[in-house]
């Protein structure tokens, strides 16, 4: 593929050919050599509208052990405060020939369009609440190496599912790999028609959860709601929060993960948070740099393949 900019636009081999050389970068990351010159000579542009810590950071760092000249937009700061559109500033950005784009934008749908006006590799960090695909195949990643497999698990999804693209992008990697995976949330965060992805809907934590091989917490997005409905966190905690209580449907060995930023005492309880006999939370963050590697590699040998042809074609 010539982009990066959704679960849905994958094939499960795709993705399973993501995740295997991701491991290999798991092995590298973890050695002291680090580094690799597959994207020498490569310019990688982040361009992040939203906040992030967790996929900027990691995406930075993919690069650079990846050998690229990479630049992180400060978009506070561009000219984007003066009115500029999204597609001005791609223009502006693609005329200084990148090859890598990564881009968070909080409308959805906006990376697709951006990846139409430029003519390098399009990565989406995440649009609006439509889909955030190196969190989904971070969370593969993380799911097949504690779980020794990536299909026939039970995954339940809890929390805001509404506002979500971690979720919408982890229902549908999770759904092509065949799994089983149930939504637990308020009705008022569940957003209509998600039952045509395949999957059940909960609204109690006790019934969703029972049997369950991995539970994936979800933040409040509060900065989505629009002013409507926000449930107050006390009861928001009490009902749908994960402490060891609610754990306990699940099964014995069932791994906890929440893609952060993570508000404890409201969706989690930090003390489940924080036990590594049951949270993989640190590992995801760790799966995120060696997935980014791998999906860059792979478009770069795409992108250096394509180039070859229209040359040859000139
Ligand atoms: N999981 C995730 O996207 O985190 P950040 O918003 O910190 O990048």
């Amino acid at each position: 593929a010539a982009h990066l900019l959704g679960i849905e636009h994958l094939h499960p081999l795709e993705i399973t050919t993501i995740l295997d050389l991701a491991d290999t970068y798991v092995a590298l990351n973890r050695s002291s050599a680090k580094h690799s010159d597959v994207l020498r000579g490569m310019t990688q542009i982040n361009m992040f509208f939203e906040n992030s810590t967790r996929t900027q950071a990691s995406f930075e760092l993919a690069g650079k052990r990846l050998g690229a000249d990479v630049m992180n937009m400060s978009m506070a700061s561009s000219s984007v405060k003066k009115g500029e559109t999204l597609i001005d500033t791609a223009l502006t950005l693609n005329a200084m020939h990148p090859d890598l784009l990564v881009v968070r934008h909080g409308s959805s749908g906006a990376v697709d369009l951006l990846a139409q006006k430029v003519n390098c590799a399009v990565l989406n960090a995440g649009d609006g609440r439509h889909e955030h695909p190196t969190q989904a195949l971070l969370d593969a990643l993380t799911i097949r190496r504690a779980k020794g497999r990536l299909h026939r698990l039970t995954v339940a999804i809890c929390g805001d599912i509404a506002h979500s693209r971690v979720a919408r992008s982890n229902l549908i990697l999770l759904g092509k790999m065949e799994n089983r995976v149930r939504l637990i949330g308020p009705p008022t965060l569940m957003p209509a028609g998600v039952a045509e992805f395949g999957c059940e809907v909960f609204d109690n934590m006790r019934a969703g959860l029972e049997g369950a091989d991995v539970v994936m917490m979800l933040r409040l997005q509060k900065e989505r709601m629009d002013g409507g409905f926000i449930p107050s966190e006390r009861e928001y905690f009490h009902r749908y929060g994960l402490d060891s209580e609610k754990l306990a449907y699940a099964k014995d060995d069932a791994i906890v993960m929440h893609p952060g930023p993570m508000n404890r005492g409201v969706e989690i309880d930090g003390a489940i948070a924080d036990d590594i006999n049951r949270s993989v939370i640190q590992e995801q963050v760790e799966m995120g740099v060696a997935v980014r590697m791998a999906a860059m590699d792979l478009l770069a040998r795409n992108l250096r393949a394509r180039r070859l042809e229209e040359a040859a074609n000139v």
